[in-house]
């Protein structure tokens, strides 16, 4: 049984909270936030995916702080899962491993590279696991995707294209390109991090974008620059944004092309992946849990096992970061950019 603390009951918080919950491998100890109403439950913040952060926390019967580091300090504590804003992880990070807990920490891992590799350093020397909720790499009909390119199931790659477009979800971190990032570190890196994923790390990229309600990048499009071999490889782009309309709420889609089939991916459908081959249209099965459980369920079997994330490294989610800074500049000089990790 793996002893979990929550720090930071906003939506991805909750969204955790009901992970476990769904669980009994793990049961939850303790919960911390710096605000009362949403550590006693009065205040409850909501999801942007359907099913997401569907219960609140007034019936756990957990110890509760209002300081994340008594949560992190506290010996009952096993693993601490920190969903708190972007530019709080690196501190609150580095305390619970080098207080020796296991911990997870939400994307983006950090809110530079430069804070993400020290991270990457730290949890090199802690003697607890850490992890990155890299959550596309566990969703499903995304992990069908990289399965199918990695089996060579439907030939060669031609093209690949996704999507992840929204509304901006309002808050003050969200507003605030300094410490959220704007889209491009905050939603974008989703599929910046699935493209390495799929394809590696692009040689560079090429990205056109704006702000909008932030001072960062609010809606980018990038060329991921994977095809310069000889022998073609991919084409690959993908499209960020929260400056929707409000009441477009949020969408996430991909593409792709495979030399024998193609596969489309639209989490507005009620099965979203449709498979189109040899003439035939197929809706393929997928499990109804999200990303989010399956994640924790990957991590939690790591911690139970004593084996190192694999799928997601630390390491890996240091270098989206460097990916998206790379997109970031791209968009400000208009050039492609040479990606460097
Ligand atoms: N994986 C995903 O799909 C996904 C989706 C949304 C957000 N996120 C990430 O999750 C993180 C949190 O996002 P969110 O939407 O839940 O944010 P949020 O603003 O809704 O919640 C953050 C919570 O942290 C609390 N908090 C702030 N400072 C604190 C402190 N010093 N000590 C204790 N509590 C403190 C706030 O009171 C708030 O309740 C961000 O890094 C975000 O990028 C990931």
């Amino acid at each position: 049984m793996v002893r979990v603390g929550v720090v930071g009951l906003g939506m991805m918080g909750l969204t955790h909270i009901d992970a476990y919950k769904r669980r009994d491998d793990v049961r939850i100890v303790a919960i911390a936030d710096k605000d009362p109403k949403r550590l006693s439950g009065e205040v409850r913040a909501t999801g942007n995916v359907d099913g997401q952060a569907q219960q609140g926390v007034e019936a756990l019967d957990c110890k509760r702080y209002e300081d994340a580091g008594d949560l992190i300090n506290d010996a009952d504590v096993d693993m601490v899962d920190i969903c708190l804003p972007t530019h709080m992880h690196l501190r609150f990070g580095q305390m619970s491993l080098e207080a020796g807990k296991h911990t997870m920490l939400e994307k983006p891992l950090a809110r530079t590279s430069e804070d993400a590799d020290k991270l990457v350093a730290i949890a090199d020397a802690a003697a607890g696991k850490a992890f990155v909720g890299m959550c596309m790499r566990f969703w499903p009909g995304w992990s069908w995707l990289k399965e199918a390119i990695d089996n060579d199931t439907y030939g060669p790659v031609r093209s690949a294209s996704f999507r992840r477009v929204a509304q901006h979800p309002g808050g003050p971190f969200y507003e605030n390109g300094e410490l959220s990032g704007g889209a491009l570190l905050d939603l974008h890196i989703h599929d910046t991090d699935f493209v390495q994923f799929c394809f590696g790390i692009p040689k560079a990229v090429t990205s056109a974008g704006y702000s909008k309600v932030t001072s960062a990048i609010d809606h980018v499009v990038t060329r991921y620059h994977n095809d310069d071999n000889p022998a073609g490889g991919p084409v690959v782009m993908a499209e960020g944004s929260w400056c929707f309309s409000k009441g477009f709420g949020f969408t996430m889609s991909y593409c792709v092309n495979f030399e024998n089939a193609t596969a489309v991916f639209d989490l507005a459908q009620q099965k979203p992946l449709t498979l189109h081959k040899d003439g035939k249209s197929e809706q393929v099965e997928l499990d109804s849990l999200m990303g989010y459980d399956l994640e924790i369920a990957y991590f939690l079997d790591c911690i139970t096992n004593d084996r190192a994330p694999k799928t997601v490294t630390m390491r890996d989610a240091a270098n989206t970061i460097k990916i998206c800074e790379a997109e970031g500049k791209s968009v400000e000089t208009g050039e492609r950019v040479a990606v460097q990790v």
